[in-house]
C-alpha cells in the first residue's frame, strides 16, 4: 500500500510537471514563473508544475479504476462529492511537490496564479504526509551538497526556490506552520548550524520566537542556532531579488545569536532599571533556560541574565533547574 502510495505521488508530480511544458495554459504560468525570477533549470530541479485549470485532469490521468480513483482521494489529490463525483483538489495552480528527506514525494503545495482564492493551499495530513514532520526543500539541499555547512530555514516555497535560483541552496521551508521540534531535530541530525530567516513582518517576528522555544531542548553544544530578521515588508524571495546573493549571504554571517536574541525578546518591553522589571525578566527566562540541554549555553544565558539582574551568576544558578535527562 504504502509504496504504491509513493509511486502515485511521484506519477502525479511528473503530471503536474508535464502540464507545466504541454498545457493550453502553458504560456500563461511559465511567463508567471519567468516574472518571478525563475530559469528553467530551477523550475526543473524542484519539479515545479502546473495544476490544470479543469475539474478532473489529474483524476482522468491517473484515476483509471475505482481502486486508484479511492486512492487519490486518499491522498487528498482529489475529493469526491456527495453524488459520488470525484474532482481534483488542486486546479489552476502552480505546483510544488514536497518531498521527504528521502526523496519520496508526500504532498504538494500550489500557488493560486491570479484572482479570488486562497494564495497557497497546502495537501492535508495523509497517512504518508505529516506536515509538522517535513522540510520543503530539505532533500534538494541534501542533493546539491555532499556535506550541509548550514541550512536556512524559511517561510515558504518561493523562498526557498528563489534562493536556489541565486545559489544559495540550502534553505527549506516549515510548510506554513511554525518550526517544530521535530523539523529542527531532523535538521539538526544533518547540520551544526541553522538560521532562521522569517518574513519581516508580524507573523514571522512570531514565528521566530516559537521557533526558538521549540529548539531549546535540542540545543546541545555545539550546535549553534541563530536569527536573520529581515527588513519590514521584505521576505527572503523579494529580498534576494532586490539585493542579490552576496548581500543576503553577508545578511546570514550576521544574524543574530540565539543568545543575543534571546535577551533582546524577552527585555523588548521591560524596565531593568526598576525592581518589577528585573523580577518579570527572571520569571520568564527561568522556565526557558531549563529547557536547555547545553551546559555551554545554559552557563553562557546564565552570566548574562545575572548581569541583566545585577546579581552575581552563583545566586542565579541556584533557582534554575537542570533538566532532567539529556534529551536527543
Ligand atoms: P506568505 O504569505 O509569506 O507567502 O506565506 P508570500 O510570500 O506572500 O507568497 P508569494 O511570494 O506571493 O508566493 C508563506 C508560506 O505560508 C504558507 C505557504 O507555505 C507559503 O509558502 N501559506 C501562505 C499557506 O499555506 N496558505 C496561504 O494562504 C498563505
Ligand atoms: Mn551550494
Ligand atoms: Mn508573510
Ligand atoms: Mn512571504
Ligand atoms: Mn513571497
Amino acid at each position: 500500500q504504502a509504496a504504491d502510495d509513493y509511486q502515485q505521488m511521484e506519477h502525479a508530480a511528473k503530471f503536474f510537471a508535464h502540464q507545466l511544458r504541454h498545457h493550453s495554459n502553458s504560456d500563461k504560468v511559465v511567463s508567471y514563473l519567468k516574472g518571478r525570477g525563475l530559469s528553467g533549470e530551477v523550475v526543473k530541479a524542484f519539479q515545479i508544475g502546473y495544476a490544470p485549470d479543469g475539474w478532473d485532469d489529474l483524476l482522468k490521468a491517473l484515476g483509471k479504476d475505482q481502486g486508484s480513483r479511492q486512492q487519490l482521494v486518499d491522498l487528498k489529490l482529489c475529493n469526491r462529492n456527495d453524488s459520488g463525483r470525484y474532482y481534483d483538489f488542486f486546479r489552476d495552480r502552480v505546483m510544488f511537490p514536497i518531498r521527504d528527506r528521502r526523496g519520496r514525494v508526500v504532498g504538494f503545495g500550489g500557488r493560486i496564479l491570479e484572482g479570488d482564492g486562497p494564495k497557497y493551499l497546502n495537501s492535508p495530513e495523509t497517512r504518508i504526509f505529516h506536515k509538522g514532520r517535513e522540510l520543503y526543500g530539505f532533500y534538494e539541499a541534501k542533493q546539491a551538497h555532499r556535506q550541509l555547512e548550514q541550512v536556512v530555514i524559511v517561510e515558504g516555497y518561493m523562498d526557498v526556490v528563489a534562493l536556489a535560483q541565486h545559489g544559495i541552496d540550502f534553505a527549506v521551508a516549515s510548510l506554513g506552520t511554525a518550526t517544530t521540534t521535530e523539523q529542527l531535530q531532523m535538521l539538526f541530525r544533518t547540520t551544526q548550524k541553522v538560521v532562521c530567516c522569517y518574513d519581516g513582518d508580524r507573523a514571522g517576528r512570531d514565528a521566530a520566537w516559537r521557533a526558538l522555544e521549540n529548539a531549546l531542548p535540542l540545543l546541545t553544544d555545539g550546535l549553534e542556532l541563530s536569527f536573520l530578521f529581515l527588513p519590514d515588508g521584505e521576505d527572503p524571495d523579494t529580498l534576494v531579488r532586490k539585493e542579490g546573493p552576496e548581500a543576503f549571504k553577508q545578511r546570514l554571517s550576521e544574524a543574530q545569536s540565539f543568545t543575543h536574541y534571546f535577551f533582546a525578546h524577552l527585555t523588548e518591553s521591560l524596565d531593568l532599571s526598576k525592581d518589577s522589571g528585573r523580577a518579570k525578566l527572571l520569571k520568564e527566562a527561568k522556565p526557558l533556560i531549563e529547557k536547555l540541554a547545553s551546559d555551554y549555553y545554559r552557563d553562557a544565558l546564565l552570566e548574562q541574565l545575572a548581569r541583566l539582574l545585577r546579581r552575581e551568576v552563583s545566586q542565579i544558578a541556584d533557582q534554575v533547574q537542570r533538566p532532567q535527562a539529556v534529551r536527543n
